[in-house]
């Protein structure tokens, strides 16, 4: 990529002009106290209520069963964390600073430790008392900019290895680089000059050869940038596709030959003076679009048109034949989690019903006819926060875990842990009940086994106030935990994780 064409570009990224308080959408903040009288209501609320310490540190105390032998490792979580800064409450789930939750299991022991990242807005805004900087759904006159993506990054959605770095990632600017010892944050991740401080998306995937492949987009100029690094963490190119409007892209997919990138009907604005979400609007009328790009030659592109749908989060793709890829992933009716419900956890007035279907989604797409089929599985009811095995990454896998809820509705949250075998078409479940709800569950493989796996994954008891650590064996989940372990804080709702071994 040429580095003038790159700055020429993306020079409109370093300012954000604010606009008359008479244009501007949601223009107020929260408020802390007002949050804590609603839990007294509400209590299942209590995983958005967020912390104000900037570092914990505590052990497990395992209350059944024991730590898998095989299991010698660190399960690391991103996500939102500091969402009251003094008196001031962030408006949106995702707006708080990111906080990084590690879990190490060493001799069949569990050590929890917790960090905030410190990029420069995080640093700032927590010190400062007040909320300063205007985020994702959060914006008021007087907020500032940040002067440039990386101004407004707060690190809060997702955490993987890759080439030796542990990268904190969001979706609008860089990857921090996080010291995976003492959670010391080191600065964001430089690729190279010319991509400094564009946005890099919270889910890379991981190519055969551990080369990682990313996606960013930008609202301003309305693009998808393109991201291929090596295996030992080398920029190998990067390349830009123009969009004449620009979609949120919070996941996409690769398979052996091609990158796979879902662009629902919510697009940007170049409205200033508003939060970043409040820049997108919902085009009900107009088709999703699969854009579909070879690896080899990113210059060749195949879009396809489907119904219109929103989706967060992808389980695995792979290439059924040079024209037919298959895939699975969440489907949702719309984004109102988005611009509803992520709002109205945070204030306390959710009214514990949904505001829109999300069903996991089986699809295949023909490049040749420019045709999709979709199969939705009802069965689950609400989904989200899809794995699938590492050992079968773009391969036709059989089985995919994802969370679930229970369709009676009054507490906010999943209660259900699905594995479901593509093949046999069947669900093995398991239900924690209400006064646990689940956080996003990972897959470990077993170590020496090509097929089994472990489940982890941690709940918010909040009827007790507690965080719970829970392992399954992939095989019997139906079973319920091999090992539950207690820590002793409320840690707040967090995104995503991954499992490293030691
Ligand atoms: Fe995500």
């Amino acid at each position: 990529m040429d580095r003038r064409l790159f700055i020429k570009m993306f020079a409109s990224l370093l300012t954000i002009p604010s606009l008359p308080k008479t244009l501007q959408a949601r223009s107020f903040i929260g408020h802390q106290e007002e949050f804590r009288r609603v839990l007294a209501e509400k209590p299942w609320l209590l995983g958005y209520l967020g912390t104000n310490a900037f570092e914990m540190k505590a052990d497990l105390r395992i209350v059944s069963g024991r730590v898998p032998r095989d299991l010698r490792g660190v399960f690391f979580r991103n996500g939102p964390a500091l969402h009251n800064i003094g008196p001031d409450r962030f408006l949106h789930w995702f707006d708080a600073p990111g906080m990084i939750q590690k879990f190490t299991f060493t001799d069949g022991v569990i050590h929890y430790h917790g960090r905030l990242v410190e990029t420069a807005r995080n640093l700032t805004e927590a010190k400062s008392g007040n909320i300063l900087f205007s985020a994702f759904g959060t914006h008021r006159h007087d907020l500032r900019s940040g002067g440039s993506a990386d101004g407004q990054n707060v690190a809060n959605i997702n955490i993987i290895k890759h080439a030796n770095d542990l990268l904190a990632l969001w979706e609008g600017g860089s990857a921090y680089i996080i010291d995976e010892h003492t959670l010391k944050t080191e600065g964001p991740k430089m690729w190279s000059p010319e991509t400094t401080g564009l946005p890099f998306g919270a889910h890379p995937r991981i190519d055969q050869d551990g080369s990682m492949w990313n996606v960013g987009y930008s609202v301003n100029p309305a693009t998808l940038i393109l991201y291929h690094i090596s295996a030992d963490g080398k920029l190998l190119k990067t390349h830009i596709l123009p969009q004449i409007f620009t979609p949120m892209i919070h996941d996409f997919m690769i398979t052996s030959s091609k990158i796979v990138i879902i662009a629902p009907p919510y697009v940007g604005s170049h409205s200033m003076g508003t939060s970043f979400v409040d820049k997108f609007e919902w085009k009900a009328a107009q088709p999703t679009h699969a854009i579909v790009i070879e690896k080899d030659d990113l210059t060749a592109v195949t879009v396809i048109e489907l119904e219109p749908f929103w989706v967060f989060h992808f389980g695995n793709a792979y290439d059924i034949s040079s024209t037919e890829i298959g895939f699975d992933f969440v489907i949702h009716d719309n984004p109102d989690f988005l611009t509803k419900d992520a709002f109205s956890i945070m204030d306390g007035s959710w009214d514990g019903q949904d505001s829109a279907e999300s069903r996991y989604a089986q699809a295949k797409l023909n490049l040749a006819s420019k045709t999709a089929l979709i199969d939705t599985l009802d069965e689950f009811g609400q989904a989200e926060f899809i794995r699938t095995h590492e050992h079968e990454n773009l391969k036709q896998h059989r089985q995919v875990l994802m969370l679930s809820r229970s369709p009676e509705p009054g507490v906010y949250g999943f209660n259900r842990v699905n594995v479901f075998d593509r093949q046999s078409e069947t669900n093995a479940v398991f239900d924690v009940g209400i006064n646990e709800l689940l956080e996003e569950h990972i897959i470990v493989p077993k170590h020496g086994d090509d097929h089994g796996f472990w489940i982890i994954g941690t709940t918010l008891d909040w009827t007790q106030g507690i965080t719970n650590l829970s392992i399954y064996d992939g095989a019997h989940v139906m079973d319920g935990p091999i090992m539950k372990a207690e820590l002793d804080l409320a840690l707040p709702f967090g995104l995503h994780g991954n499992y490293i071994t030691m």
